[in-house]
C-alpha cells in the first residue's frame, strides 16, 4: 500500500469554523525558557480536551469550544520535526506611517462560547494549569456587539464562507500530508481613533469599508474606491477568490477611552492573509492602502498554526529528537519588504478544493 499512512486515517480539525458566538477570549501566552516548561505544556496540550469537554458539559448550549494555536519557535521546541510547511513568525509590514507589528507569542488559544462565563472559566482553568511556565502576552475578551457590528459600527464577517467552503479555506489538505487537518492562524490587535472615525460623514466611512453601515449592502463597483477594506482584502488567482475564515471582534474600555477590534483569520494557506495585509498596508497598487488603517493601530501580530485535533490527541509528554529543535530558516527573517509591488504577485497555491473532497 503506497498511501502514506496518515492520510487513512480520519484526521478531525480542531472547531476553527465554529459558529459567531457572543463572548470569546483570545490568550496569547510566552512560555518561559527552562525546558521543564515545554514539557510541562506539552502534557498539558495532550489534556486541553478533556478540560474543554468538562466545561463545555456544564452548559451544552453555549456551545463552548477552543483553538489552541503554535507559534513557529515554540513548535520546533515542543514538537521538533516535522513542521506545518508554512509556519513562520510573523512577518512586520512597514509602510509610511502604517506599522503591521510582529509581536511575541508562541500560544494562542481562541474560545469561544455564547457565555462570557464558560469562555472565563476555561481561561482560568487554563492559567491554574500552565500559568508557571508561562507569561502573558496579550489576553483580550472580545463581545458580540448588536447584529454583529465591530466597534466602528460595521457589521463584521458577512462574505465569510460557509460550510464546506470554509473547510476548504482554512483546513490544510493533502498538499501538507502530516498536518492535513490543521489550520494557520493570524491575529492581530487592532485600536481605533474613534473620535477620528466618528468625525467622519457616514458616506466616508461606507466608501472606506465597502458596504452600506446600516443595511449592510455592498457598495457597487462604480461607487467602492480602490481603497476600500473590501476591494483590497478580496484576492483572486486564476479567476477564484482566495478566501480566509475570520471572527473579528469588538473589545474595549470606554473609561480608558480603549476601543477595539481583535482580528482572527483562519487559512489553508498563511500566504492568502499576508498578501490581504500587505494589500492593506502597503496598497494595491502601492500606495493605494486601506484608509481604515488611518483610524487603526496594529498593536499586536503573530501567526500560529493550529494543529488537527487528531494531533493534538497524540502528543506524548516526550520532548523532541535534539536534532530536531533547530529553529526553521524562517525564524530570523521576519521583516517582508514594504517595498514588494504586491499587484503582481501569485500565491501559487492552485487549487482550493477542500481536502474532504480530494
Ligand atoms: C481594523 C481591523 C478590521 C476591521 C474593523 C475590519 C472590518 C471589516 C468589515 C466591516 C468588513 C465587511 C463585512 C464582511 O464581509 O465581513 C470586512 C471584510 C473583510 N475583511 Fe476586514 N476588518 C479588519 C481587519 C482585517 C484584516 C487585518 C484582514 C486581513 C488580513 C481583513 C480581511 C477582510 C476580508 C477578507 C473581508 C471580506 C472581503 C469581501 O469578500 O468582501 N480585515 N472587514
Amino acid at each position: 500500500m503506497d498511501t502514506p499512512k496518515e492520510l487513512n486515517e480520519i484526521v478531525l480539525p480542531q472547531p476553527v469554523d465554529g459558529p459567531l458566538t457572543r463572548s470569546a477570549i483570545f490568550l496569547v501566552l510566552c512560555i518561559r525558557p527552562e525546558p521543564t516548561n515545554y514539557a510541562a505544556v506539552r502534557s498539558f496540550c495532550a489534556d486541553l480536551p478533556g478540560l474543554v469537554r468538562a466545561i463545555e458539559f456544564r452548559n451544552v448550549e453555549a456551545g463552548l469550544t477552543c483553538v489552541i494555536g503554535f507559534g513557529s519557535d515554540a513548535w520546533d521546541k515542543l514538537f521538533g520535526s516535522p513542521r506545518p510547511a508554512e509556519l513562520h513568525p510573523f512577518r512586520e509590514i512597514r509602510s509610511g506611517n502604517r506599522h503591521a507589528v510582529s509581536t511575541p507569542g508562541d500560544l494562542l488559544f481562541h474560545i469561544r462560547a455564547k457565555r462570557a462565563d464558560l469562555c472565563f472559566e476555561l481561561a482560568m482553568q487554563i492559567m491554574d494549569e500552565i500559568g508557571d511556565a508561562v507569561s502573558v502576552a496579550d489576553e483580550v475578551h472580545g463581545f458580540r456587539y448588536f447584529d454583529d457590528r465591530d466597534v466602528i459600527g460595521f457589521v463584521d464577517g458577512t462574505e465569510n464562507p460557509r460550510g464546506q467552503a470554509a473547510q476548504d479555506a482554512a483546513i490544510v489538505g493533502k498538499e501538507d500530508p502530516a498536518f492535513s487537518g490543521g489550520s494557520y492562524v493570524l491575529v492581530q490587535k487592532y485600536l481605533h481613533d474613534m473620535k477620528g472615525w466618528n468625525a467622519l460623514p457616514v458616506e466616508t466611512q461606507e466608501r472606506i469599508i465597502g458596504r452600506k453601515k446600516l443595511s449592510d449592502v455592498e457598495l457597487k463597483d462604480s461607487e467602492k474606491p480602490p481603497y476600500a477594506h473590501n476591494a483590497l482584502t478580496v484576492i483572486e488567482e486564476s479567476g477564484k477568490e482566495l478566501k480566509i475564515l475570520r471572527d473579528n471582534m469588538p473589545f474595549g474600555r470606554p473609561g480608558h477611552g480603549e476601543f477595539g477590534t481583535y482580528f482572527i483569520g483562519y487559512s489553508r494557506t498563511p500566504r492568502i492573509t499576508e498578501t490581504m495585509l500587505q494589500n492593506m498596508f502597503i496598497g494595491r497598487p502601492p500606495g493605494t492602502y486601506d484608509r481604515l488603517l488611518d483610524f487603526s493601530t496594529a498593536k499586536t501580530g503573530s501567526l500560529f498554526f493550529a494543529p488537527s485535533s487528531s494531533f493534538l490527541d497524540n502528543i506524548s509528554g516526550h520532548p523532541p529528537d535534539s536534532t530536531a529543535t533547530e529553529a526553521s530558516p524562517e525564524a530570523e527573517a521576519i521583516s517582508s519588504s514594504s517595498a514588494a509591488d504586491t499587484s503582481k504577485q501569485s500565491l501559487g497555491i492552485g487549487s482550493l478544493k477542500g481536502h474532504k473532497d480530494e
